[in-house]
């Protein structure tokens, strides 16, 4: 009877507490702030990357654009050849990282899993870099509409897991140093309409379960040693304009 009651007091003194802390967040401050995971993840990505950019990152960056914001150099059409830019989608509440472009900027080392926990990104925009290793299985977790890691030195093959990604729309490994045959998984990107993978070393055959990408737009995998015949199902791709 006697600790039930205790239980129940410290119970009550512990929701008390909660409520203090929780309203004393808001009164602190009414900007929306990034869950701490991501801006755990951020930290490891830039400090893997050798990236001086992100090196003030913090739970208010998206509200202060201290940390995140970037000097930007585009070319005439107006994309980005220099730079970085991340965008944050933020509710009343809270704030998610769901755009990383970060482009030409001489990043090397290993391609951070890290990505892999901002689990709200929609685009992964890493071009022109000189980053190496190996595209992480565990990207397949994300829900992106891009990934574009094209111009680096990524080796090994396309993880099994992108085919996971059913959101994908486009996938750009151009330019990189990626073996293995092209993962079958990939035939069950039903949005995929861009997949740019030329100048790599893949081998093997353009996987029949392809014939279901009939999404496709731009389809590019000259440069690798790929063997066999043109599919017969790129006829059915109606939508292809480029080949
Ligand atoms: C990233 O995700 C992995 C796997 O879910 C987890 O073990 C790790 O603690 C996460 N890292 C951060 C910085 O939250
Ligand atoms: C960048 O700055 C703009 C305007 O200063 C701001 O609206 C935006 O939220 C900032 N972005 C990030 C990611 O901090
Ligand atoms: C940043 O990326 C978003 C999404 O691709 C794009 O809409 C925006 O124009 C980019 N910002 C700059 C300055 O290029
Ligand atoms: C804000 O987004 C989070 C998910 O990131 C969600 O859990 C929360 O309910 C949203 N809040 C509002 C007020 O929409
Ligand atoms: C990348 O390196 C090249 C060659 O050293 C240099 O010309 C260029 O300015 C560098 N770019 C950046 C963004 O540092
Ligand atoms: C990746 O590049 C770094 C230098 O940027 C180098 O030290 C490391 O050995 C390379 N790793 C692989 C797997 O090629
Ligand atoms: C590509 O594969 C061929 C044949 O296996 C090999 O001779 C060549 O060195 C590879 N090139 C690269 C860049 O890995
Ligand atoms: C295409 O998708 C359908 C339905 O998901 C599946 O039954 C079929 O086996 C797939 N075709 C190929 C060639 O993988
Ligand atoms: C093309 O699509 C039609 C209709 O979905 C299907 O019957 C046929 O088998 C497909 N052709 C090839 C070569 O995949």
């Amino acid at each position: 009877m006697e600790s039930s009651r205790r239980a129940t007091a410290r119970f009550k003194f512990f929701i008390l507490i909660l409520f203090l802390s929780a309203s004393l967040r808001e009164f602190g401050s009414s900007a929306q702030l990034l869950p701490d995971e991501e801006v755990e993840a951020l930290g490891l990505i830039a400090s893997k990357l050798q990236y001086t950019g992100w090196s003030t990152v913090a739970a208010d960056s998206c509200s202060t654009g201290r940390g995140l914001n970037q000097t930007i150099t585009a070319n005439d059409r107006g994309l980005i050849r220099f730079g970085s830019n991340v965008t944050c989608n933020c509710n009343s509440t809270v704030c998610h990282i769901s755009i990383i472009q970060l482009k030409g900027l001489n990043l090397t080392g290993v391609l951070p899993e890290e990505f892999a926990n901002l689990t709200f990104l929609r685009e992964l925009d890493l071009t022109r870099n000189y980053i190496n290793g190996t595209i992480p299985a565990s990207f397949g977790r994300l829900r992106l509409s891009i990934l574009s890691l094209l111009g680096n030195r990524l080796s090994g093959p396309i993880p099994e897991e992108i085919g996971d990604i059913s959101t994908l729309e486009e996938l750009i490994l151009e330019d990189n140093l990626l073996t293995g045959p092209l993962p079958r998984n990939l035939g069950r990107l039903p949005r995929l309409r861009r997949f740019l993978v030329s100048a790599n070393n893949f081998t093997g055959t353009i996987p029949t379960s392809f014939g279901n990408l009939t999404n496709m737009e731009d389809f590019r995998i000259d440069g690798s040693t790929l063997s066999g015949r043109i599919p017969d199902f790129i006829g059915n791709w109606t939508r292809l304009d480029r080949l």
